[in-house]
């Protein structure tokens, strides 16, 4: 583990292309930009919540939020895509909606990881 940089480096966003840039916005923690909004209505359409639980907290599956606080978006892409069969994860890689929407997802995920974004029903910003 490398040395944290700072408790306050989460909550100051990188710059946009940088490999630690936030990749959600959210407002008063239920109000997402569009892309984040689209990955929550991804999770939902595809229900991971029956095994990830309803609020991401683990189930039959892990708890998302303490995974993505340790998984790079790259080994998130790969579980979600290649899946674990073996271990119970459907891959999802046929999924044109999970393929269009993996970076949404991600977003929505990290953003619940984080504590950014509330539980349960979001709303787009504005
Ligand atoms: C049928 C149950 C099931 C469904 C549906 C499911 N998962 Fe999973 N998922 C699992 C299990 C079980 C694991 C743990 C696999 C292992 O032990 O490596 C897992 C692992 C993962 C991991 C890796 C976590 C880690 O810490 O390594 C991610 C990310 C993930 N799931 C995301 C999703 C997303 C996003 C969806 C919906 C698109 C989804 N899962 C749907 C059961 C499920």
């Amino acid at each position: 583990m490398p040395a944290a940089t700072g408790s306050d480096r989460a909550a100051v966003p990188a710059p946009a292309g940088s490999a630690d840039a936030v990749p959600y916005r959210v407002v008063d923690g239920d109000h997402v930009d569009a892309n984040t909004l689209k990955g929550w209505q991804t999770w939902r359409a595809m229900a991971c919540d029956r095994c990830h639980g309803p609020d991401q907290e683990g189930l039959v599956g892990p708890s998302l939020v303490q995974s993505l606080k340790v998984m790079t978006k790259d080994e998130f892409k790969a579980a979600v895509l290649d899946g674990r069969v073996e271990k119970g994860m459907p891959g999802f890689s046929a999924v044109q909606t999970v393929v269009d929407n993996i970076d949404n997802l991600y977003a929505y995920l990290k953003g619940r990881s984080d504590g950014a974004i509330k539980p349960g029903k979001l709303k787009g910003i504005e």
